[in-house]
């Protein structure tokens, strides 16, 4: 069977998974696009030979397609989620599910109400091979009992960063991560501000240091910094009571010279989760086919966003706030 997708938002991710459903997922082809920026849309379209459709819910709506994939601005998400869902269509949503955790809420709701899931979040670290490692050697209980979790998350620039789109957007992917890994839910997260980077925007609080911790007991930091300036580096380290297991973000490469040693550094998140992003929509692609949702789930996207909002409240105070968020449904489980 091939899976017939239509994909809403053409921005740089929609358009990148665009090319990876065409290229380097099999099972599914591209029939239907939509963008409010309609050239866009026009121009993406006509590229692949698919239907250009006006607004998201013609799209959703289309006998044309059997599944979708939600690439817009994240302001857009819950309204073309619940769409699909009324539509009883399989989506894929690029993370965070939605703004706010009253809107994921929805969501979860809707999906309840439907009886089974339909929606997968586009958490990609969870596809990425050093993560999924980690994750495999805590399952095997390898690293004995998880004490420590310590991450970094840098990007090059990011001339149009917040301090709260730091966490919303950036921090949202170790939150998922930790939760993941883990497997716990996390309890308490306090921000933590180091003076801003002079290459930080005028009033943006770049770089900054969240913490979380887990309803096991598990301290975790995260350094966000939107403006590094040097590249893009993301690296997670768990510490067991009987040992670490880690990922750096540098790649694959290490040099050394008399005196020095050096490795490569990757530009932007595609470069460093480009086999992440093709695995996770193979996945969802395999999942669709098979008609049975897996992977990050409205639940996790429902979680990341209580757990972000919390997290930008302590952004004023720089105190621990305590996150409260309502029981996991059984469809979940
Ligand atoms: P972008 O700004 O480049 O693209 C967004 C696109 O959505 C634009 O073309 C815009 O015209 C379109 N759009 C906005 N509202 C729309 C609507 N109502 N209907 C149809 N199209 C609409 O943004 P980017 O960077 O591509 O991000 C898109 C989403 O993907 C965001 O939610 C972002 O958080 C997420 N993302 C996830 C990444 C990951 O690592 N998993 C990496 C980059 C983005």
């Amino acid at each position: 069977m091939t899976v017939r997708v239509g994909v809403i938002g053409l921005g740089l991710i929609g358009a990148d998974h665009v090319a990876r459903l065409r290229s380097r997922v099999a099972g599914a082809d591209v029939v239907a696009v939509c963008d409010i920026d309609s050239s866009r849309a026009k121009a993406i379209g006509e590229s692949v030979g698919a239907l250009v459709l006006s607004t998201a819910t013609e799209l959703v709506r289309s006998d044309a397609i059997d599944a979708v994939v939600v690439t817009s601005a994240t302001t857009a998400h819950a309204e073309a989620v619940l769409a699909c869902i009324t539509a009883k269509r399989p989506v894929f949503v690029e993370k965070p599910l939605a703004q706010t955790a009253q809107e994921c809420l929805d969501i979860v709701s809707a999906e309840m109400a439907h009886g089974e899931r339909l929606v997968q979040v586009g958490f990609m670290r969870r596809f990425d091979p050093g993560y999924a490692a980690i994750k495999a050697s805590l399952d095997a209980g390898e690293l004995g009992v998880p004490l420590l979790m310590h991450n970094i998350h840098r990007n090059r620039t990011a001339p149009t960063a917040t301090s709260a789109g730091l966490i919303r957007e950036s921090v949202i992917h170790e939150i998922d991560a930790i939760r993941w890994l883990l497997a716990q839910e996390i309890q308490s997260a306090q921000v933590a501000l180091p003076r801003p980077s002079p290459h930080a925007p005028q009033g943006v609080r770049d770089p900054q240091l969240a913490l979380f911790r887990t309803t096991g007991g598990v301290l975790v930091d995260v350094e966000c910094f939107a403006n590094s300036q040097y590249g893009y580096d993301v690296r997670c380290e768990v510490v067991g009571s009987t040992g670490t297991a880690a990922i750096d973000g540098h790649g694959d490469a290490i040099w050394t010279r008399v005196g020095s040693a050096s490795r490569s550094v990757h530009r932007d998140w595609r470069s460093r989760f480009g086999p992440a992003y093709d695995r996770e929509l193979q996945a969802w692609v395999d999942s669709v086919a098979a008609g049975e949702a897996t992977g990050p789930s409205s639940w996790d996207g429902y979680a990341a966003t209580r757990v972000a909002e919390s997290t930008v409240s302590s952004l004023a105070t720089e105190r621990i706030v305590a996150i409260e968020m309502i029981e996991r449904p059984a469809l979940y489980a």
